[in-house]
């Protein structure tokens, strides 16, 4: 039993540098299982000569719970530290800023629509708005288009399966749907989407357009001019913006003109317009000799390129946020 000390502080040393609780367990059972250190002593016991057995017997208890209760306390330290270490992980730092939520922002061809919209407000336009899928009676033939006009090929008009429907390729039809529940005077503007089978640096197969009509007794060309000519510089904030009518033809309007833009030393088409053809107010029962005006459909994706000075219109619709950021 002369030894009993020294097995003592063995395990308890051995003990003190485990880190590891199934480690721990193992050098348990070193010292504390059935063929243990503490087993054999035991063994021994039974060999002492009598008197010396409760002496001895004694000592061997003693050392037998400082085993155990150094063991006990070794395994709480275990655990009390990987509790210490899970909670360091997990810690919560609420000194650290907020992520924020990303800030939004509107496309630049919607502020262009919504800069048009608040300009022709203030001249007195409402606005109004129309179904993106129509018949070929709206799209064309109730704007004066015949039926051979090479604007109705499939080569440039997306048409809906079964061919009775098709994507208005401009806003055009707005106009009639507006004469058929409005009597005149109308004065409005018409904002977007159209679709054309299309595709270029200036052409898009979905596009925006908007739309003007004024009709009245007395509204000429010469309001045409001054109404453009108005917004067109309040638009680019220009007084010395010029702004070209170039003779052109369409079915819904005599005469018409195309409407070009100085733009550096060119010149920009943005849109088309003229005087509402007496057909087309024939065709929503609109006395066409009492009442006369003008219509126009400006490209708003043309003029965003112009006021930010971008060279290819696909841009506007890539999505890609890098690019859509730089107008926020
Ligand atoms: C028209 O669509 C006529 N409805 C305009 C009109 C209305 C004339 C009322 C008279 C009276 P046009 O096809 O030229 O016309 O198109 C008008 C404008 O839309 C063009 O000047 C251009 O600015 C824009 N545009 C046309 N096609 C595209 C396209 N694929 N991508 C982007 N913009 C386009």
């Amino acid at each position: 039993m002369q030894d009993v000390d020294a097995i003592v502080q063995e395990a308890l040393a051995l003990f003190a540098g485990i880190a590891d609780a199934d480690e721990l367990e193992r050098a348990k059972a070193r010292y504390l299982g059935k063929s243990g250190v503490l087993a054999e002593l035991n063994k021994g016991l039974g060999r002492l000569p009598p008197a010396e057995r409760p002496v001895t017997g004694s000592r061997f208890n003693a050392a037998k719970d400082r085993i155990e209760t150094a063991l006990a306390e070794q395994r709480e330290r275990i655990q009390a530290r990987k509790l210490e270490a899970r909670l360091a992980e997990e810690a919560l730092d609420v000194t650290l800023p907020g992520r924020g939520l990303g800030v939004g922002g509107l496309h630049p061809v919607t502020r262009t629509m919504q800069r048009i919209e608040t300009l022709f407000r203030s001249l007195g336009f409402e606005v109004a708005h129309g179904p993106e899928i129509e018949t070929d009676y709206y799209n064309f033939t109730a704007l004066n288009q015949p039926e051979n006009h090479p604007a109705r090929s499939m080569h440039d008009t997306f048409y809906l399966a079964g061919g009775k429907h098709l994507l208005r390729t401009h806003t055009s039809p707005i106009q009639i749907h507006y004469m058929e529940t409005h009597r005149p005077p109308v004065k409005l503007i018409a904002p977007g989407r159209v679709y054309r089978v299309d595709s270029d640096a200036t052409h898009s197969p979905m596009f925006h357009q908007v739309e003007g009509l004024w009709i009245d007794e007395r509204v000429t060309f010469a309001n045409l001019k001054g109404v453009l000519i108005d917004f067109l510089r309040h638009f680019f904030e220009r007084e010395d913006l010029e702004v070209r009518f170039r003779p052109s033809f369409f079915p819904f309007t005599e005469p018409s003109a195309e409407i070009d833009m100085s733009f550096g030393d060119a010149w920009l088409e943005i849109g088309g317009a003229g005087m509402v053809h007496p057909n087309v107010l024939r065709n929503v029962n609109v006395d066409s000799e009492r009442y006369q005006g003008f219509a126009f459909g400006l490209g708003p994706d043309r003029l965003t390129m112009l006021r930010y000075g971008v060279n290819d219109l696909r841009l506007f619709f890539e999505n890609d946020l890098r690019f859509l950021k730089q107008f926020n």
